[in-house]
């Protein structure tokens, strides 16, 4: 805890925690308002798999509607950035999620930045990843990476694509990251997650990804450790989440410490720290023994 952090991938909407998924369902009368946080937590935040996963997510996402709704998340973060030392914090938010259920992306944020902004004073640095999500297709990715040139002087600093790596291919969003490059913004690209290391070696050269999120399969590849070792890829690895969706099922043998010792960047991440109810200090602690 005394150690001052940064998290490089922490969801936005991965961190809505049991008590904050209650509250939402109560609010808009949802078919889950009958759950206690006891019941959220062993029937809807616990996974059989990755997909069991995802489709949490979607439902968690189908409780974030309006401005307020995401400023009650960020109100939680901030409490968790202060218990947990952490001064510099890059966050991933989806825009089109809301866009395809006919509300707007755009308005929260604003929101978003407007609060994550006034964070400066108290020394903690936010920056904001736009995820475009892998199997939603290039329409979306084209509305989000506007949206991130648009914001790129107020805090947005990168696009991102997160999702189902086993969907649609990277080819799909070649032209958008390219847009993306040329606007002086980054690009972080989900990939060896629970898809082999194939999907890391096109994330660099089909959508020149400056970091990757998980990565973890990419230690199965020698030549892959090589690049991301001379080239100075970081990967945002996520123990916790691995372990809880699958990707990786065992801590102790992710091989989070081969890939440090082989000189890649790596950092550690709660990824959905609400969805997996886990804390970053916690995840130092399970990389420590
Ligand atoms: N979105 C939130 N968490 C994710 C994960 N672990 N993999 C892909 N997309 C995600
Ligand atoms: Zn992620």
């Amino acid at each position: 805890k005394s150690i001052p952090k940064a998290e490089l991938h922490l969801h936005l909407e991965g961190s809505v925690t049991p008590a904050i998924f209650g509250a939402l369902s109560r609010k808009y009368d949802t078919d889950y308002a009958v759950l206690n946080e006891e019941k959220i937590q062993a029937q809807l935040f616990n996974y059989r798999d990755f997909y069991d996963f995802l489709n949490t997510y979607r439902i968690v996402c189908e409780h974030l509607r309006e401005p307020l709704d995401y400023l009650m998340v960020f109100d939680w973060l901030e409490s968790y950035f202060a218990e947990q030392n952490i001064r510099y914090a890059e966050i991933i938010y989806t825009p089109s999620i809301l866009w395809r259920a006919g509300k707007d992306g755009r308005e929260v944020l604003v929101a978003l930045l407007k609060q994550s902004n006034k964070l400066n004073d108290q020394g903690i640095t936010i920056r904001w990843i736009l995820d475009c999500v892998r199997q939603f297709g290039a329409q979306w990715a084209w509305r989000t990476a506007e949206l991130a040139a648009e914001f790129s002087k107020q805090g947005v600093v990168a696009i991102g694509l997160g999702g189902d790596e086993k969907s649609l291919s990277m080819g799909e969003y070649q032209e958008v990251f390219a847009w993306v490059r040329d606007h002086q913004l980054h690009a972080h690209v989900h990939a060896g997650e629970i898809s082999d290391a194939q999907q890391v070696w096109e994330a660099l050269q089909v959508l020149g990804a400056n970091r990757i999120g998980h990565g973890i399969q990419a230690a199965w590849d020698p030549n892959l450790t090589d690049y991301l070792c001379q080239h100075a890829i970081g990967l945002d690895v996520c123990l916790t989440s691995n372990a809880r969706t699958g990707a990786w099922p065992t801590i102790s043998d992710n091989p989070f410490d081969l890939l440090h010792r082989k000189g890649i960047p790596v950092t550690l991440n709660t990824d959905d720290p609400g969805l997996f109810q886990v804390s970053l200090n916690e995840e130092f602690q399970k990389a420590a023994v």
